[in-house]
């Protein structure tokens, strides 16, 4: 028997400003984004911004469906586009914000497990991996990558 222990690197900021200005850039976009958000259910607004490797930010937000089941987060819409449409762009890093009727939430938002497989997947496809932002009032928190969110993740070499 191995017990093994896993490693992950978080850095914590306490406001945005702290932040090297590319990644201001992207948590300000996501912000904006999540305004757009369409979330009439949960009125929980989550914004997603990418930066693709050619410098484009990519913007997304939830989109809620009255058949709950059938809405999509921020961070897939946000993905899904820049994959559809930039099929060779890497991802370099994503910024993911969310407010309710409060404002900005305080702690910082971080992804589901399908957002984060999907991540992980762009990890694996670029072969690069993708600086999370996550944003929040009380703090903001980076990762180096999705993966380290999603240990022993099933990805694309698991089907030999
Ligand atoms: N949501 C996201 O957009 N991203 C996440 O990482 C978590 C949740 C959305 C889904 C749904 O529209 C709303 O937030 C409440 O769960």
């Amino acid at each position: 028997m191995r017990k093994k222990e896993l490693q992950i690197f978080v850095y914590e900021y306490d406001t945005v400003l702290e932040l090297p200005e590319r990644d201001q850039k992207l948590i300000f976009a996501a912000r904006e984004a999540s305004e757009n958000a369409y979330a009439p259910y949960s009125k929980f607004y989550v914004g997603a911004a990418l930066m693709l490797e050619n410098g484009l930010i990519i913007k997304g937000n939830n989109q809620e469906n009255a058949d709950f089941t059938d809405g999509i987060c921020a961070e897939r819409v946000a993905l899904f586009y820049a994959n559809a449409n930039y099929p060779n762009a890497k991802v370099e890093a994503m910024a993911v914000t969310a407010k309710n009727s409060n404002g900005l939430i305080k702690d910082p938002s971080k992804p589901c497990g399908s957002c984060r497989q999907a991540i992980v997947e762009a990890e694996a496809r670029f072969k690069h991996p993708i600086r999370l932002i996550l944003d929040g009032a009380k703090k903001i928190m980076v990762v180096e990558n999705a993966e380290s969110l999603l240990p022993f993740a099933f990805k694309p070499d698991a089907l030999g």
